[in-house]
C-alpha cells in the first residue's frame, strides 16, 4: 500500500521499533527527488547527517556529491537515504533487528520514488538489500536486477576516504551506472 510521505515522515519521526531512536539528536530519513530515476542507499546516519537530519551531507557525502557530479547528475534529481534513519552510535553497522525495523520505511521509500536504478553503497547497504552472501569486494560492480529495478553494490565513500586505492574500481561502477542510465533513457 502506498502512503504519503507526510504520513510516513510522521511516522519516521516517532518510530520507536528499535533503540537507535533513543541517543539521536534527529531522524535521517533521506531526501532528493520523490521521482528520480537514480536512488543511493548507505549505511546509516553519521554525526553530521544526525546533526542536521539529513542523508550524506558531512565528509563522505561531500564525496557522494562528487561521485553523483562525475556521472552527470545532480543531488537534487537523485534520491539519497540510508538503510536505518537513525545514528548508530559510534557509527557503527545497523544490528540486522534495526536494519530490519527500519525496513518498511525503506521500502515504502523505494515503493513510492520507483527508481529505476539504485546504487547500494557499502557492504551493510549490499547485503541487506540483496542478501548476507554479498561479499562487496567481490560482488561490487555487477548488476543484479530484482522485479525491474537494477542494483548496483559498490563501494561506501566513506571506504573510497579510508583507502584510495578503491576510487579506481568505484569509478568503473559508476561509468556502468551511467552506461546503464543511457540504456534505459534515463539521461542522454
Ligand atoms: N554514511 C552513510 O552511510 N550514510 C550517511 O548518511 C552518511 C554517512
Amino acid at each position: 500500500m502506498e502512503i504519503s510521505w507526510d504520513l510516513m515522515h510522521e511516522q519516521i519521526a516517532a518510530c520507536e521499533k528499535c533503540e537507535l531512536c533513543r541517543n539521536i539528536h534527529n531522524k535521517v530519513p533521506g531526501q532528493g527527488n520523490p521521482e528520480a530515476d537514480l536512488m543511493f542507499i548507505g549505511e546509516g546516519p553519521g554525526a553530521d547527517e544526525d546533526l542536521q537530519g539529513l542523508a550524506f551531507v558531512g565528509r563522505a557525502g561531500q564525496l557522494l556529491t562528487k561521485m553523483i557530479a562525475a556521472i552527470g547528475m545532480t543531488r537534487e534529481e537523485v534520491f539519497i537515504c540510508n538503510i536505518v534513519k537513525c545514528r548508530p552510535p559510534q557509527n557503527r553497522a545497523p544490528f540486522p533487528e534495526e536494519a530490519a525495523a527500519c525496513m518498511p520505511y525503506l521500502r515504502c521509500q523505494v515503493g513510492m520514488v520507483k527508481p529505476k536504478i539504485i546504487v547500494l553503497l557499502g557492504a551493510t547497504a549490499a547485503r541487506y538489500i540483496l542478501g548476507d552472501h554479498i561479499r562487496i569486494t567481490r560482488d561490487r560492480g555487477i548488476w543484479v536486477e530484482k522485479k525491474g529495478v537494477f542494483f548496483m553494490p559498490t563501494y561506501h565513500p566513506a571506504a573510497l576516504l579510508r583507502d584510495e586505492s578503491k576510487k579506481r574500481d568505484a569509478w568503473h561502477d559508476l561509468q556502468a551506472v551511467q552506461q546503464k542510465m543511457k540504456e534505459l533513457g534515463i539521461k542522454e
